[in-house]
């Protein structure tokens, strides 16, 4: 994902949509919508849980505030058990952050929320899904690949790493066919 969010006006997302059911996942009656501002503080305790280098309050209020695409998946009481923040671009859609809760770990979730991305994408009439992920994170780079991202390229030293060094990121992209007309802002 990007270090952080890029600034500057960029086209605007897809109406958000009202908490909707969606497929239950290990049984578990999870739900997806819009994350917003009041969501932060759940939002940061996992954010600071799941990266050594985690996005900071001010990084995801721009992206809510730059309408970017922002959804949260949660359980029936309404906790977060997942996220990700999705900027639109004129031909593409860059996936800027998805982050399950640990302890929500490999029940599906990620999976879930990349075909939400990618629906989203399509419906906004992007050609692709571009996302940058660290070299040493192997577990997201395979989520990923198993859903037909390539890699097209690398950013060297792109993040923050421990010690005061940087770590490259691998781009990759998912090329998407349309399914239906897109949406208009
Ligand atoms: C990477 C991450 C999003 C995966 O979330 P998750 O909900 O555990 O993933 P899922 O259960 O949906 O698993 C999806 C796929 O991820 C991969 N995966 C998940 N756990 C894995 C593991 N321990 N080892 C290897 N691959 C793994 C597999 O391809 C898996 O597909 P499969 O179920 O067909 O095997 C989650 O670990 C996370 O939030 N990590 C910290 C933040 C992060 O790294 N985000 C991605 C930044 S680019």
């Amino acid at each position: 994902m990007s270090a952080a969010p890029p600034k500057g006006k960029r086209r605007t997302a897809a109406a958000p949509r009202h908490a909707q059911p969606v497929a239950a996942c290990q049984g578990v009656d999870v739900r997806q919508r819009a994350m917003r501002e009041d969501d932060l503080e759940q939002v940061l305790a996992i954010e600071q849980r799941a990266y050594s280098f985690p996005w900071t309050q001010g990084n995801f209020v721009d992206s809510l505030r730059a309408g970017y695409v922002a959804e949260l998946r949660v359980d029936a009481q309404d906790a977060v058990l997942g996220y990700f923040v999705a900027m639109p671009g004129v031909d593409e859609v860059h996936l800027l952050n998805l982050t399950v809760a640990p302890p929500h770990q490999h029940q599906g979730h990620a999976r879930a929320m990349l075909e939400e991305v990618i629906a989203r994408a399509q419906a906004l009439g992007a050609g692709s899904l571009l996302l940058e992920v660290r070299l040493g994170n192997v577990r997201a780079q395979e989520l990923y690949a198993r859903r037909g991202f390539v890699e097209i390229g690398r950013r060297p030293r792109y993040y923050p790493a421990a010690h005061s060094a940087r770590e490259d990121a691998r781009v990759m992209r998912l090329a998407l066919g349309l399914t239906r007309a897109p949406q208009t802002p």
